[in-house]
């Protein structure tokens, strides 16, 4: 069973039914074939398959103008918006209930030219994240955002979540990424500001603050985006390791020697065989536990990579790959889980944060505390090592069942950790909003919501409880 949205809770918008009128101006605004209004289930469901909306439409606009309208026709029908990218979202971010209407940006995928002087590029908030890695290498440079769903998530949907992934560690998220953001607001009003320039201190970071927005401020339609140089040599590395405590020590030693060491990402046996059996891919050694660390520099690091490994008396099993296809099979032991994981039925995800040198502690009490709720449950722990960033996947419970959805963040407010990492709150998360945000600090974010989105039309199923 899923969890069904029903009515609006936003309490404000109560026509189930959209009039006839308001269908036909958007019509006008955007032509006809860019209204849906049936066949809804692939905008509606949120990509695990455990959050199911009941959108009344799906609006494409094709252009900021576009978007404008559309927007200040809701507003005046009193109507609520829910933006939507590539759907990848793992929280339930996009979930329209009856009455309200998906706003699709995939229309927007514009890429503009790789302006190779300033390092930088402006697209279209419905270019995909692979597009933008392709656009960039092909000029010798590369965007630094990347993980498994680069081929359907979206740069404006990645901005509203300020999407992580495997490069934090060395380039920081998204946000650290933008520097130009083009949006239009509720009332239909359009912020534009894509100059791109490097040192612009004139009032408050709009584009900042719309990142890890989630919807719930505005449309993002474009965003001039930083890139980086492409370095001429990369090796990804998978190490076999005993234990977590290892792997923490091992991220901490390959960091104090290395300031090109762009990944490095913690799986476990029980998933990497998961991935192994689901899709066909070669495990090259046994082990407990991985690590997998990719670098990237103008030199080949394989040597001193290795010998910095005999020097700090690693003693296990390693894989080494620096040619395009031994990289991708190394990789694909753990961009794979989240699919692999996703065939063997609806998981409750969490998408968590605490201190890197605690990871040892909260994954072994995590699992202690899931296992003493409920045996039957099977737990499935992996992510980014060097943020502390940890996936905690649970297959079993149904999925309105909330009970392990409270024990494991309860365990990350013990560890005084961060409830979501990056893929953001949705309607997933907003219930335990509170144990990573004070009372004062979500008062101000609802004010400034309430400034903004005065009506409260803005995705109002996510990110607020009530
Ligand atoms: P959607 O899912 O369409 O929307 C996500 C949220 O953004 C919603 O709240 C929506 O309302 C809002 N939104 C979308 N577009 C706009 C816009 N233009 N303006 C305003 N609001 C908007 N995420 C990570 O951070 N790191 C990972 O490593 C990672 N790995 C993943 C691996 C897989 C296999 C999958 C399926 C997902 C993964 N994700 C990861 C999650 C997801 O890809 C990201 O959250 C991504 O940013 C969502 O982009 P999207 O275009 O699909 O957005
Ligand atoms: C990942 O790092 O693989 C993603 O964040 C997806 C997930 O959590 O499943
Ligand atoms: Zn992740």
């Amino acid at each position: 069973m899923q969890v069904r949205l029903g009515r609006g809770n936003s309490g404000y918008l109560d026509q189930v039914n959209l009039s006839p009128e308001f269908v036909e101006a958007l019509r006008i605004i955007v032509g006809g074939n860019n209204v849906l209004t049936e066949d809804l289930a692939s905008y509606g469901t949120d990509w695990t398959g455990r959050f199911i909306g009941s959108p009344s439409l799906v609006v494409r606009p094709g252009s900021t103008s576009e978007v404008s309208q559309v927007m200040h026709l809701c507003s005046k029908h009193n109507i609520a918006v829910v933006p939507q990218g590539g759907n990848t979202g793992l929280v339930g971010g996009t979930l329209a209930s009856e009455g309200q209407v998906i706003v699709s940006t995939r229309r927007l995928n514009s890429l503009g030219p790789v302006e190779t002087a300033s390092q930088q590029i402006s697209v279209g908030a419905g270019a995909t994240v692979e597009q933008v890695h392709e656009a960039a290498d092909s000029h010798g440079l590369r965007y630094a955002v990347d993980f498994g769903a680069r081929g359907s998530a979206t740069i404006g949907g990645t901005i509203a979540t300020n999407a992580g992934g495997i490069n934090v560690l060395r380039f920081g998220s998204t946000r650290h990424q933008v520097v130009g953001i083009e949006a239009v607001l509720p009332n239909g009003e359009v912020i534009e500001h894509m100059a791109g320039l490097m040192k612009d201190n004139t009032g408050y970071d709009i584009a900042s603050l719309l990142c890890g927005s989630e919807g719930t401020l505005g449309i993002v339609t474009a965003a001039r985006l930083r890139l980086l140089p492409l370095h001429t040599s990369r090796t990804t590395v998978l190490l076999g390791c005993n234990s977590t405590d290892e792997v923490v020590h091992v991220v901490q030693g390959v960091r104090q020697q290395f300031d090109s060491l762009d990944a490095a990402e913690l799986f476990y046996a029980d998933g990497a065989n998961l991935v192994a059996e689901a899709f066909n891919v070669v495990i090259p050694f046994v082990a407990p536990v991985y690590l997998l660390l990719e670098f990237s520099a103008d030199v080949d690091l394989a040597s001193d990579i290795e010998r910095h490994l005999a020097q700090s008396n690693f003693a296990g099993l390693s894989a080494v790959a620096q040619d395009e296809l031994g990289r991708t099979r190394l990789w694909r032991l753990r961009e794979e889980h989240t699919a692999a994981i996703s065939t063997h039925g609806v998981p409750h995800k969490f998408d968590v944060t605490v201190a890197v040198s605690d990871l040892p502690e909260f994954i072994e009490k995590t699992r202690q505390r899931i296992s003493e709720t409920n045996t039957d449950w099977t737990v499935f722990i992996f992510g980014h090592a060097a943020d502390g960033n940890m996936h905690v996947n649970v297959l079993g419970p149904s999925a309105t069942d909330e009970l392990l959805d409270e024990v494991v963040l309860q365990v990350v407010a013990e560890f005084k950790g961060s409830i979501s990492a990056e893929h953001g709150i949705g309607s997933a998360k907003k219930k335990w909003l509170s144990l990573s945000r004070s009372q004062n600090e979500i008062a101000l974010m609802k004010a400034i919501k309430g400034a903004i989105d005065p009506q409260g039309m803005m995705n109002p199923n996510t990110l607020f409880a009530n």
